[in-house]
């Protein structure tokens, strides 16, 4: 079984340098000796009491990992390097948009998250209940997140970039007795009110008991008496005991949205989560102890959960933190970080990288970038000439580019190129072969194995510890969502190929799911915002091809009896979904139209509607109930030429 595993998943040793047959040796390991593989692995993190079983999947697909362990994400992140000479290593260097910076050592940040953890339990907190995080890139965010993981409270972060509405719905599904905010965040000069948008966001909610504000920006805000803290206020300096968390208690829930339904609050693990990642970025980025890693991305996402705050603590490397626009206030501000801090691993998008390419090489090349040694991206597939203007321009062709392929639900990387192990000869593209333990494979509709070279639906065959715990409440979800279109198999909702030397490529969401600017936008969650508008009868909302987007979202809309079509309502619509769900969820166009495609049922034929306007083929349409519809959508079209 293995053997054809083995010759289908990966290369022959023979046609790679010596060092690749490290990780093939290593895979091949986690795919023979699974539990073998895992119990050595999951000593990266310290265990309070040992797990009994590395894996139970006698639930499958609800797989539970070093079952009945005991350990804790915080002490395991701080205390334990506070012990070692790691005590006085920096953690992070936080840099501001306006270039101010702070600088907190493992000892300080010991001492911080023990002060939060505190004034938590002082004001009632308790194992198990919910807190939601709404904060820009600030120390206090991570700080956050492990005093949370301390004490045992489940933290739900949402991104800063949300409106109201959004934050709302994540607040109520998560069931959050208290938020803890700032007064607000910068944004390329000027200030986001976060505390207003929270003060919106209780209107509609009703199970939120205390707010705790962090002086940020200084903004003038307002504070309810019994419910707002400031965060200094609340504080109180000593030593809290890490609680001893069950491998299978709940660390976090990161809500990620989709095509149909409230977005999902994917739930991660205290166990088998640590392990994961802090092993693949072990594997993938190969941090050296006097090493400085930047990852910029945003804690809002599940990058910066375990990318910015979880693995890096956990391997005690030290990271630069960055709040504000990676282009401002000039286009060099990713460089001129790089050479001041003198960054050795930069982690970034591929979104990020054509916005930064789009400037001009004049930039990069005015400052020194020579301390670069390793390269990374995540959250979309890279076009080639993004590639090697990254390759090329930044990393002056001697850094390798580590293409992370991954998701919310993974927790962390499933598919890239192991430095840490043995790296394969880059291809520009692909995220190249599995981490140890990842069982990709490519199937098509009917569940049969595509051919070389062939797309089908990514999948993969066995579990592994970073998988996410279930869906918020909703196990049903869980099972539908991800393990049912293949029975049993994880569905990463991807297409991905096979080439003929084995590397996989990644080709793009397999559903409806938007990646603009490399997050996952939810087309339902807009469509609902613009229905609920007393102006708009139906709403239908796709994705535009965008050079450095990836993608642009763009809406049709019908209006109800009494309405007139007015740049003016578009105007209005476009600033209520800026309010309601944030400035990332808003589309760049809305067109007013008398009626939308449908089927004869009644549904909406987004899939007609995208295909029209970009001017493709708009495929079967004989089960289009209103052919006219189809016309006016070319008009509209039209008219924007
Ligand atoms: C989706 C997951 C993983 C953290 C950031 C996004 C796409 C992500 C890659 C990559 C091709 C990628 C997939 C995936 N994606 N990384 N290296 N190559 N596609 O997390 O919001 O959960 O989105 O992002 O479509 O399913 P997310």
């Amino acid at each position: 079984m293995l053997n054809t595993i083995m010759s289908e998943t990966l290369p022959t040793d023979e046609r790679y340098n010596t060092s690749f047959s490290r990780y093939l040796d290593e895979y091949r390991r986690s795919i023979e000796n699974t539990e073998e593989f895992w119990n050595e692995k999951s000593k990266i993190i310290e265990w309070f009491r040992d797990y009994d079983r590395v894996l139970d999947d006698s639930k499958k697909p609800f797989f539970r990992w070093f079952v009945n362990g005991k350990t804790n994400v915080s002490y395991n992140c701080l205390d334990r390097h506070i012990k070692t000479d790691k005590r006085n290593k920096v953690a992070y260097i936080w840099v501001s948009e306006s270039g101010n910076e702070k600088i907190v050592t493992y000892y300080g940040l010991y001492r911080r998250v023990n002060a939060l953890a505190r004034g938590l339990l002082n004001m009632g907190l308790r194992r198990g209940d919910h807190v939601t995080i709404y904060m820009p890139m600030i120390l206090e965010a991570p700080v956050a997140m492990l005093a949370c993981a301390r004490i045992g409270v489940v933290f739900n972060v949402v991104f800063s970039g949300f409106g109201a509405e959004a934050l709302a719905e994540r607040i109520k599904d998560s069931r959050s007795k208290m938020v803890i905010t700032a007064d607000g965040a910068w944004r390329r000069g000027k200030i986001v009110e976060l505390k207003s948008i929270v003060d919106r966001a209780l209107e509609l909610t009703e199970n939120v008991e205390s707010v705790i504000v962090v002086k940020n920006t200084n903004n003038e805000i307002n504070m309810e008496s019994e419910r707002d803290f400031y965060y200094n206020d609340i504080i109180e300096d000593g030593y809290v005991e890490p609680e001893k968390m069950d491998s299978n208690d709940p660390l976090f829930i990161l809500y990620t949205s989709g095509t149909t339904g409230k977005p999902k609050g994917i739930v991660h693990g205290n166990g088998g989560y640590p392990v994961w990642i802090s092993n693949t970025m072990k594997w993938a980025f190969d941090p050296k102890d006097e090493d400085r890693y930047w990852c910029a991305a945003d804690i809002g996402w599940i990058t910066g959960h375990s990318y910015i705050v979880f693995a890096p603590l956990l391997l005690g490397v030290t990271s630069i933190m960055y709040e504000g626009a990676i282009d401002y206030p000039k286009p060099d501000r990713v460089w001129d970080i790089i050479e001041r801090y003198g960054v050795n691993i930069l982690y970034t998008s591929p979104t990020a990288i054509r916005l930064l390419m789009k400037y001009g090489d004049k930039y990069p090349n005015s400052h020194d970038l020579s301390s670069l040694k390793t390269l990374g991206t995540v959250g979309e597939p890279i076009n080639p000439a993004a590639w090697h203007w990254f390759y090329e321009v930044i990393g002056k062709s001697r850094c390798p580019i580590i293409d992370t392929y991954w998701q919310t639900e993974t927790g962390g990387f499933t598919i890239a190129p192991a430095l840490g192990l043995g790296l394969p000869d880059l291809k520009p593209g692909s995220a190249t072969f599995p981490l140890p333990g990842i069982d990709p494979v490519i199937l098509d509709d009917n569940g049969r194995e595509v051919k070389r070279n062939e797309k089908g639906y990514i999948v993969l065959r066995r579990p592994w510890p970073g998988l996410m715990l279930t869906v918020n409440n909703d196990d049903k979800r869980y099972i539908e969502t991800y393990f049912s279109k293949f029975k049993d198999m994880y569905l990463m909702g991807d297409y991905a190929v096979k080439d003929d030397d084995g590397y996989i490529w990644l080709l793009g969401r397999a559903d409806e799911v938007l990646k603009v600017s490399g997050h996952r936008i939810g087309t339902i969650e807009i469509e609902d915002a613009l229905v609920s508008m007393k102006e708009i009868a139906e709403a239908a909302v796709f994705g535009k091809p965008d050079t450095i987007k990836g993608d642009t979202i763009i809406a049709f809309v019908t209006l109800k009896e009494g309405y007139e079509k007015s740049p003016d309502l578009i105007d209005y619509f476009k600033r209520k979904i800026r309010e309601e769900l944030g400035p990332i969820m808003v589309p760049e166009e809305i067109h007013i139209v008398d009626s939308l495609p449908k089927t004869r049922s009644g549904k909406i034929m987004r899939r007609v509607i995208k295909a029209v306007y970009l001017d493709q083929l708009p495929g079967d349409i004989t089960t289009l109930e209103n052919e006219a519809s189809v016309d006016e959508i070319k008009r509209a079209v039209e008219e924007l030429k």
